[in-house]
């Protein structure tokens, strides 16, 4: 049977893409982020995951205003990056599991969640910064997993409520563990923390409001259903309504997790970064 054996989330800032391509790991701006990733190298070193299941939000390159899918699965063999962004040497295509992603998509409409599956996605850095931080060299890091990506919609009203995701994660979770090949499988939760890029409170990020999510989503996630919406956009901005990705993730490691790593830190571009590592306990 697979095995759950945790979740990890980062920020996807499209800046951090063009700091890896320029090496720029040991430069002041960017050390106190990128430090937080060493031990997560190390710990899937350790643990060697077969397939990723990556939960990001599409920006509007997969989907457009016109069809928005509130929750989107790809079913892809492969994945191509075509993100826009600061014209950074093409990536290689990411494979895929569509046996896999064709259990998961069974097993949470059957459950009721009205999933839109995608036999082509293309992927921008809501999925890619994040596979280039976890598995650095991509294609030429021989612990490379199989990847799925799952979008939520961030982009236009309605978006998920907070209770949805973490119900969301709750099914899939369910249907990782009910696969009956014997894969090792990680969830990432990409996005966020607060941060706001348009408007009137561009640049606002929020801390406070911050470090209470990055303590709740370990010991009391539902809590964090109480917020809504709105109050989401208020108090972390209204790209940090990304946030719904991380609840994703978490409602799919189960009741209790063990925090292995975690790192905050403000600001990169516009961002409140933060990253945790979760280990599934059962
Ligand atoms: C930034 C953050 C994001 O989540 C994103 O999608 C694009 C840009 C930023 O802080 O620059
Ligand atoms: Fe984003």
């Amino acid at each position: 049977m697979a095995k759950l054996l945790g979740g990890i989330t980062t920020s996807h800032i499209p800046a951090v893409g063009n700091a890896i391509a320029n090496e720029l790991y040991e430069d002041p701006y960017w050390k106190p982020f990128f430090d937080a990733y060493p031990p997560i190298h190390k710990w899937l070193a350790k643990v060697k995951p077969d397939v990723v299941i990556n939960i990001y939000n599409d920006h509007g390159l997969g989907f457009f205003l016109d069809q928005m899918p509130t929750f989107a699965i790809g079913a892809a063999h492969e994945y191509h990056n075509e993100d826009e962004g600061w014209g950074l040497k093409p990536l290689p295509p990411f494979q895929g599991d569509p046996k896999f992603s064709w259990h998961i998509i069974e097993g949470m409409v059957a459950d009721e969640f009205d999933i839109t599956s995608c036999q082509e996605l293309a992927v921008d850095h809501g999925f890619t910064v994040p596979m280039q931080l976890f598995w650095p060299g991509l294609g030429d890091n021989p612990n490379m997993p199989r990847a799925i990506p799952i979008s939520a919609n961030t982009v236009q009203h309605p978006i998920p409520t907070l209770k949805r995701a973490l119900d969301f994660g709750k099914s899939l979770g369910k249907a990782i563990r009910n696969y009956p090949e014997d894969v090792k499988v990680v969830v990432l939760g990409t996005g966020g923390l607060s941060h706001q890029l348009d408007g009137e409170r561009a640049g606002f990020i929020n801390r406070e409001f911050d470090e209470m999510c990055m303590e709740k989503i370990v010991t009391d996630p539902e809590a964090l259903t109480k917020i809504s919406r709105h109050e989401l956009v208020e108090k972390a901005g209204a790209q940090g309504t990304e946030f719904l990705m991380w609840m994703m993730m978490r409602g799919a490691l189960g009741e209790k997790v063990n925090v292995l790593n975690q790192n905050y830190h403000i600001p990169i571009s516009n961002t409140g970064a933060g990253t945790m590592l979760l280990e599934c306990v059962d």
